[in-house]
């Protein structure tokens, strides 16, 4: 039987996860408008991936006799200015996951709940994935710029993301 305060917590990282991919489609929305399909594409894959995040927690929740209950989701910014500024954004959330991430697993250590760590060992890893490739794009932006053919091209690699 999850803790209460444990089932808190998740429930509390439930909504972190609604919120991260309610930011990756408003950034979705914002490449549209901007007619980088390719990135758009990419940020919208990001935000099933980051709604299936929120569905894994809601099932363990249940799984371990716990209560879902969903939050209310902060409405996330319009605009992010180009998309350089906008992938360091996304680096810079995902960083902010990671640390939530690892405050719950040490919460689960504490009140000695093996199973919760279990569970969290896979988003400690999936961090690792997340962080890796926003960086990556950085790393790609930086050499292409935000404009001009290079930035054309990147938003064509970044359509091919599957999923
Ligand atoms: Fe669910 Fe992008 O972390």
């Amino acid at each position: 039987m999850l803790k209460k305060n444990l089932e808190e917590a998740l429930n509390q990282q439930i909504k972190n996860e609604l919120y991260s991919a309610y930011l990756y489609q408003a950034m979705a929305a914002q490449c549209e408008s901007m007619n980088l399909k390719g990135f758009a594409h990419w940020l919208t894959v990001q935000a099933k991936e980051e709604v299936e995040h929120a569905r894994r927690l809601y099932d363990f929740i249940n799984d371990r006799g716990g209560r879902v209950i969903l939050e209310a989701i902060d409405k996330p910014p319009v605009e992010f200015g180009g998309v350089n500024e906008m992938f360091q954004k996304v680096l810079e959330h995902e960083q902010k996951v990671t640390s939530m991430i690892n405050q719950l697993y040490q919460l689960a250590q504490q009140e000695n709940d093996y199973p919760s760590q279990i569970c969290l060992q896979w988003f400690i890893n999936e961090q690792v994935e997340e962080e890796k490739s926003a960086a990556e794009i950085i790393g790609m932006l930086n050499y292409v710029g935000d404009k001009g053919q290079g930035l054309i091209m990147l938003d064509r690699e970044l359509g091919k993301r599957e999923g």
